[in-house]
């Protein structure tokens, strides 16, 4: 006797099987014929997958578009000017009614883990209050994960590092930093440092904004890597960005690649963001700014998608799919062989959790009951389509449902309804 069966559905990898769930767990992944059930959920060859994951995010920032006024240059620093005055004026109360929304969203897109950025650079910690609060409220439905993140710099901002600190003590779960942003690259090299010590003393991971620039000097990945090693943090460290990676020398690159695989580095680019925000300052050609996404994978690297940012400061579109996010990436970093679009595809979830650190994320028996059933045959197909979320599970409870994406047509000798599938 099961809670709930998900029957017939295709499993990323093909398979065609009945998912059976007890509470909140996955309880059989099998053939389930005549078993009884409170609950039948007919898939009927549609892909059944482990649930979408954005390792990269800030719901303290999400959906407050045009607040107080939108960014006219486009650039990242315009985007922190504006994310200053925006939180000036900001309350506790609206920015958790803002990140709630965003979590709305996201169930319905199926995607139910979420690490997000918080700024502590500021003295009340107002974000880090509301998101601490939004994590509990969200809990039974989504993981949310916070990255103290000392958004002005940690030594730019002469209350950082102790409002930093403070954000870790008041139970934020990941340490962050932004080295390409403070003064100076000797501040940034000495801010790694001072993060990596402060994760390793703390037992904590480390999620740093590495080198979000044009400028192929930016080289902090490569003091991350080192101080990773050094303070024994390998597989608890995340490079978000690496966009000065692009503008690299190929030389320099071809040193620094086996380094952060030996440091177990994951690295996180963010498609959508770096494309509109890098390479603002070129003429033609004009650079996208999106990390070595298939060279670091074919050094081992753990590499996944993040969302990023959603009607913000920095970005004025968005809505929580990371099918968006990985079609964008598939494009942009050119990943078109069917191997490839398929791994874009294990980047917004499998890979995407190996980043977060989730456990019971899969679709072996005691693996969290949490899952998404797509209007899709398979996992490119689903690219392709950014297919519909048809039934959300989170953690054994049918959370959201959406409609098929069907059109009526209305051409003489054609039929009346068109169907983008194959
Ligand atoms: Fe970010």
């Amino acid at each position: 006797m099961f809670d709930l069966i998900v029957k017939g559905g295709t499993l990323p990898d093909g398979r065609v099987a009945d998912i059976g769930i007890r509470g909140d767990r996955i309880a059989a992944v099998d053939r389930l014929d005549g078993a009884e059930a409170g609950q039948v959920i007919h898939a009927n060859g549609d892909l059944v997958s482990p649930p979408f994951v954005d390792p990269h995010f800030h719901m303290d920032a999400t959906l407050s578009y045009g607040i107080p006024r939108i960014n006219q240059s486009g650039t990242l620093l315009e985007g922190i000017t504006l994310w200053g005055e925006l939180k000036q004026v900001t309350t506790i109360d609206e920015m958790k009614a803002r990140a709630l929304a965003y979590c709305d969203w996201a169930v319905s897109m199926g995607l139910l883990a979420i690490r997000s950025h918080v700024d502590t650079c500021d003295p009340e910690l107002k974000g880090v209050q509301a998101l601490l609060d939004v994590r509990e409220t969200v809990r039974p439905y989504l993981d949310l994960q916070l990255v103290a993140f000392p958004q002005d710099g940690l030594y730019r901002d002469p209350q950082a590092r102790d409002q930093t600190l403070r954000a870790l003590d008041m139970g934020v779960d990941v340490v962050g930093g932004i080295p390409h942003f403070e003064r100076t690259m000797e501040e940034g090299r000495a801010s790694v440092t001072d993060l990596c010590r402060i994760a390793a003393e703390r037992g904590l991971p480390i999620d740093l904004h590495c080198d979000e620039t044009d400028d192929p000097m930016s080289r902090h990945i490569e003091t991350l890597a080192a101080e990773v090693i050094r303070y024994g943090l390998q597989g608890r460290a995340t490079g978000s960005h690496l966009t000065s990676m692009h503008s690299m020398d190929n030389y320099y690159v071809s040193k620094l690649l086996p380094l952060i695989a030996e440091a177990e580095i994951a690295a996180l680019p963010n498609p959508l963001i770096n494309i509109v925000i890098q390479g603002r300052h070129d003429t033609f050609p004009k650079r996208r700014g999106l990390t070595r996404v298939k060279e670091l994978r074919a050094y081992g690297v753990t590499v996944g998608w993040g969302q990023d940012c959603v009607l913000d400061p920095w970005y004025p579109l968005g809505t929580a799919d990371m099918l968006d996010v990985a079609f964008m990436g598939l494009h942009v970093a050119q990943m078109t062989h069917p191997d490839e679009m398929r791994a874009c595809f294990d980047m917004v979830t499998t890979e995407n959790a190996r980043i977060m650190g989730l456990n019971g994320y899969g679709f072996e028996p005691g693996d969290m009951a949490s899952l998404v059933v797509l209007d899709a045959a398979h996992p490119v197909e689903a690219l392709r389509l950014r297919a519909s979320r048809l039934w959300v599970i989170s953690k054994g409870n049918l959370v959201a449902q959406n409609p098929r994406d069907t059109a009526r047509l209305v051409l003489p000798g054609r039929p009346e309804q068109v169907d983008r599938r194959l």
